[in-house]
């Protein structure tokens, strides 16, 4: 009880700034050892470009106080995190992300105040094994993108009150522990880009406060992990991309994650249809599907979607004949929100619909290449004036390329490469000035190169290879300096090259 006064000055914290650093210390009980520590710290540091601890030596008064918050982020130290810090009982908080700290993880496990520790992008190594395993106050643990190997220690699961545990962009192999299933306070949980396989654990279902789960980027098997179902209240962004996992998708998926705004599944082996349901899921932005075995018909209930920006189908098996296509393209017009949109390599067998210069004014990306397109480009593609890739080789798309082609005039990458198309070039394209890349080659274009090409000064690929063109090599084109590929090769062009 008489003590009691002192124990408030121990909570009256202070804080110091030393430029971008910052301690924060609490008044000094007569046992303090943390005075001892600082200096141990400064030694196990062996680059400090900006000089932050200069001023941490010994006759610094930093020491009157208990270390309470340790923040150096981004200052590009170096060398080791020393392990008196396990010492520091005092610390809530311990930020030292975005430096080039190496070594292991020193042990903390003393730490029963620490809340958020984060040493995310540094580069330490060795294994987590029973470094802060004992830290029961810890909320945030954040390690991500490091070089840690070996398993996630299955104890992590007993830190109850975590809402965010980040592990990404390590080594980590083995097993998800399912115990981690028992952390229901989480909201934040990535452990992609490791190393780990197996199934995702069934317990994952009792995770009904997670928001954000990222697990892509491993070798996780099986189906898609129906019991997420559970998480339908709060689940709004899921990333199992870059995995081993096939069978089909459950065909509610989007009614029992209505809350799902960005849903990473590319990359996989998933088959069968994609189901309608998706366009349930009203809130979707992003909806990345490519690189799996989809088949059948894309369903036009994805036209539901207004606020979808982003919309990879490609590489898939997905078919359409053109009634189908201009049915789903006709869908995909009421997603006014479309920034990209991929088809590429699939199905599709038919027209390119005139509808589709009605497509969202913001899309940026549209590809539509390798698939078994048709007839002549729609004018009202010249409508899309946001567009900076346009890519629509290996069709069969023929007619001739118009001058409404010089309207893209954001366009940096133009593919129509391995197509039909004949007729001469446009003399338009002088006007797509932001192009770096633009293949035309593998054509039926005749006649005259147009000198107004030289116009584009950021070309690096300039391709008209393998079609009938003639006449002389315009000068100008010489004057394309940051060429590094130039191909003109099987035409009927005669001159000197300059
Ligand atoms: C420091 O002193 C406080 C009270 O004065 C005591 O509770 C605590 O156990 C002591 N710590 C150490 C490490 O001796
Ligand atoms: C310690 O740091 C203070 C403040 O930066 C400085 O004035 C003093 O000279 C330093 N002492 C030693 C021994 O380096
Ligand atoms: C931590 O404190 C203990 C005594 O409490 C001491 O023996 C040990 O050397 C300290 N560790 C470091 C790394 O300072
Ligand atoms: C991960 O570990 C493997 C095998 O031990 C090694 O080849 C690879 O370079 C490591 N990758 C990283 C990012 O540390
Ligand atoms: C996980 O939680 C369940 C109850 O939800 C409990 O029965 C089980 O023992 C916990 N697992 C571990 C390893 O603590
Ligand atoms: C993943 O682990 C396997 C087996 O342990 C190993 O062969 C492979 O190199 C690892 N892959 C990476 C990217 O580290
Ligand atoms: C899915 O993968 C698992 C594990 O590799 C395999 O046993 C199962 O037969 C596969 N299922 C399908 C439908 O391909
Ligand atoms: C979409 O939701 C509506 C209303 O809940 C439901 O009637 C319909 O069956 C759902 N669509 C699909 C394809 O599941
Ligand atoms: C994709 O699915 C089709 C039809 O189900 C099947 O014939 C084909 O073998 C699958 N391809 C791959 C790479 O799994
Ligand atoms: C697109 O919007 C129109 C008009 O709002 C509506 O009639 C049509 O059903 C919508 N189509 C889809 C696929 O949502
Ligand atoms: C392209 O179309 C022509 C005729 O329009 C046809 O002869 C040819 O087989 C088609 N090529 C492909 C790859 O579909
Ligand atoms: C190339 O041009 C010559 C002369 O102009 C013409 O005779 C020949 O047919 C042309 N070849 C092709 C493949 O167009």
């Amino acid at each position: 009880r008489p003590r009691a006064p002192a124990i408030l000055l121990l909570l009256a914290l202070l804080q110091l700034y030393l430029g971008g650093s910052k301690i924060n210390c609490a008044t000094l009980p007569d046992n303090n050892t943390d005075v001892l520590w600082l200096p141990t710290f400064r030694h196990g540091i062996s680059s400090d470009p900006s000089g932050w601890f200069s001023s941490w030596n010994s006759s610094a008064n930093h020491c009157l106080w208990r270390v309470v918050v340790l923040e150096h982020f981004g200052l590009n130290l170096a060398g080791q995190i020393s392990s008196s810090i396990g010492n520091l009982t005092f610390l809530r908080t311990v930020n030292q992300s975005t430096n080039g700290f190496s070594g292991r993880l020193p042990p903390m496990n003393h730490l029963q105040k620490l809340e958020v520790l984060d040493l995310s992008v540094n580069r330490l190594h060795d294994s987590i094994s029973d470094a802060i395993i004992n830290c029961s106050s810890l909320r945030e643990i954040d390690l991500n993108t490091n070089f840690l190997v070996g398993e996630i220690p299955p104890k992590v699961g007993l830190l109850s009150n975590l809402s965010l545990l980040r592990l990404c962009w390590n080594n980590l192999t083995g097993i998800i522990p399912p115990i981690l299933g028992n952390i229901t306070s989480i909201q934040r949980l990535g452990l992609a880009y490791n190393n780990l396989t197996g199934r995702i654990p069934n317990e994952f279902g009792k995770l009904t406060n997670v928001w954000r789960l990222n697990l892509g980027g491993n070798r996780l098997l099986v189906g898609f992990p129906w019991f997420l179902f559970n998480l339908s209240k709060s689940l709004q962004i899921l990333g199992l991309e870059s995995n081993m996992l096939n069978n089909t998708l459950p065909p509610t998926i989007g009614n029992d994650l209505p809350n799902l705004q960005e849903l990473y599944l590319n990359s996989n082996m998933f088959e069968g249809q994609i189901p309608a349901s998706l366009g349930n899921a009203t809130w979707l932005q992003t909806l990345e599907l490519g690189n799996n075995n989809f088949t059948g018909e894309i369903t036009s209930s994805l036209g539901k979607l207004s606020k979808l920006h982003l919309l990879y189908l490609g590489f898939n098996n997905l078919e359409a004949i053109e009634s189908q296509i201009w049915e789903f393209f006709s869908a995909l017009t009421n997603c006014t929100s479309l920034e990209a949109l991929s088809l590429y390599e699939n199905q599709l067998h038919g027209a390119i619909p005139n509808m589709i210069g009605n497509f969202s004014r913001s899309l940026t990306k549209l590809y539509l290449g390798r698939n078994n397109l048709l007839g002549k480009l729609p004018p009202s593609i010249g409508n899309l004036g946001s567009l900076f890739s346009l890519v629509l080789e290996d069709n069969n798309l023929t007619g001739t390329i118009a001058q409404w082609i010089g309207k893209l005039t954001q366009l940096q990458i133009l593919s129509l490469q391995a197509n039909s198309f004949i007729g001469t070039l446009p003399s338009s394209l002088g006007q797509l000035t932001q192009l770096t890349y633009l293949d035309l080659g593998n054509n039926k274009l005749g006649g005259p190169i147009p000198p107004a090409l030289g116009n584009l000064k950021q070309l690096s690929l300039l391709d008209l290879g393998q079609n009938n063109l003639e006449g002389n090599i315009p000068i100008q084109v010489g004057s394309l300096t940051s060429l590094y590929k130039l191909d003109l090769s099987s035409n009927n062009l005669t001159s000197k090259i300059y």
